[in-house]
């Protein structure tokens, strides 16, 4: 059974899927793991140190020659993959809407392609969930990233030379992200405020300390879908949504966008007129950049300047903290196939419930439901 970990190669992917930590225990439960050449070195860490865990490096081609698992952060370009075992698992980030010509060359290549974006939302797979580990990173490299471009302080700060005023900031959307931003605003010392389409999110809001800005009395205000994600709000909601973030956007001085819909463009909350509203100097970070943008004018990995307004959109906010992010990510992906571990196999078999969410590919066919709607 041998588990092969790729280096990434797409432009500004730092992270890598495996570390010494999870390259001892899948060695543990008698896998043999083979480390792409380099993989880590992003992340800070050597080669050497994968070789001290137990790991052996080797080049691409050596690396994937008949390995049974391959780890990555994001899906290895087909073409990438020359030599790969008929039946072996690609287990990573795979963006199946956005990258849907590479899940047909998965199956092309007879692998079973396994999206670990796809993970359910229940109890036991918490562990595994590479959207919460690497959202909540991102929550708080946002509120970080957004600081570094503002030419202001985040606290009030009393000096002999007069006061500063705290700085505002507005976090718009509430999930994972939202609420590991709002907790790192305020302990940068800003006043901070946030909203999202969820109710339930209202009391977390306070919990945190911030104050809830919330559209009331609008039908379809619950804007709770399946797994506790978002569903796409009425058109009485999403007039009332944008009437009451333009008066509180115009007083913001950082603004973090992270509303996310699970299959969908990422709804539009702040217009070109929201933005040219807000005060020269205010910052706006866009962490849904990558499904389409939260803020018009956003653009993947630039900071764009609108109306002495700067809007930050890198995609990758969890790679700007490489180690950390990988050392979640290889845990999730070693809780996901330890969880499965079949001791008589000497390798993983998934269930249904699980397996059957996550598979995209097998037998030359894409097979996953949210890709082959009946
Ligand atoms: P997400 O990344 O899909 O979306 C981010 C946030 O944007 C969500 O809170 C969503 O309600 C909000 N949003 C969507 N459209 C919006 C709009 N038009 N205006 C304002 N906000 C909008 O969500 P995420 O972070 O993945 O988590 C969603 C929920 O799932 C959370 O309650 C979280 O606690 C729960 N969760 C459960 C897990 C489990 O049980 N295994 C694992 C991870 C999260």
């Amino acid at each position: 059974m041998k588990i092969a970990v790729l280096k990434e190669l797409a432009d500004g992917e730092a992270r890598v899927s495996a570390t010494p930590e999870t390259v001892k225990k899948f060695a543990k439960l008698g896998a043999s793991i083979t480390v792409e050449k380099g993989a880590g070195e992003s992340a800070s860490i050597s080669d050497a140190e994968f070789e001290e865990a137990g790991a052996t490096v080797a080049e691409r081609s050596g690396t994937i020659k008949d390995a049974d698992i391959i780890l990555a952060i994001q899906g290895p370009d087909p073409k990438s993959l020359k030599g790969i075992k008929k039946g072996a698992w690609i287990a990573a980030s795979l963006n199946p809407f956005g990258e849907r010509d590479r899940v047909d060359a998965y199956a092309k290549l007879g692998v079973e392609a396994l999206a670990m974006e796809f993970m359910p939302r229940i109890t036991r797979a918490q562990s595994m969930d590479i959207l919460s580990s690497q959202s909540n990173l991102s929550g708080y490299k946002a509120v970080v990233l957004a600081g570094a471009e503002y030419g202001r302080a985040f606290p009030m700060m009393m000096t002999a030379a007069g006061t500063i005023s705290a700085a505002k900031a507005f976090i718009m959307g509430v999930g994972v992200a939202g609420l590991q931003a709002i907790a790192t605003a305020k302990r940068l010392g800003a006043q901070v405020s946030a909203t999202d389409v969820r109710s339930a999110t209202k009391e977390q809001i306070q919990s945190l300390g911030a104050k809830p800005i919330f559209v009331e009395n609008v039908a379809g205000i619950e804007g709770e879908g399946s797994g506790g994600y978002a569903t796409e709000m009425s058109d009485e909601y999403k007039a009332a949504q944008a009437e009451l973030v333009s008066s509180h956007i115009a007083k913001q001085d950082i603004v973090i966008t992270t509303a996310l819909i699970p299959g969908r463009p990422a709804p539009r909350l702040i217009s070109d007129a929201q933005v040219a509203s807000m005060k020269p100097g205010s910052v706006i970070f866009d962490l849904a950049v990558a499904q389409g943008g939260n803020v018009e004018g956003s653009r993947p990995d630039e900071v764009v300047e609108k109306h002495g307004v700067k809007i930050v959109g890198y995609s990758n906010a969890a790679g700007h903290l490489a180690a950390d992010a990988s050392a979640l990510f290889a845990r999730n992906l070693y809780n996901f196939l330890s969880a499965f571990w079949d001791e008589e196999a000497g390798r993983p078999v998934l269930d249904a419930e699980i397996g059957d969410a996550v598979r995209l590919t097998q037998g030359g066919k894409v097979v996953n439901e949210r890709l082959t709607p009946a």
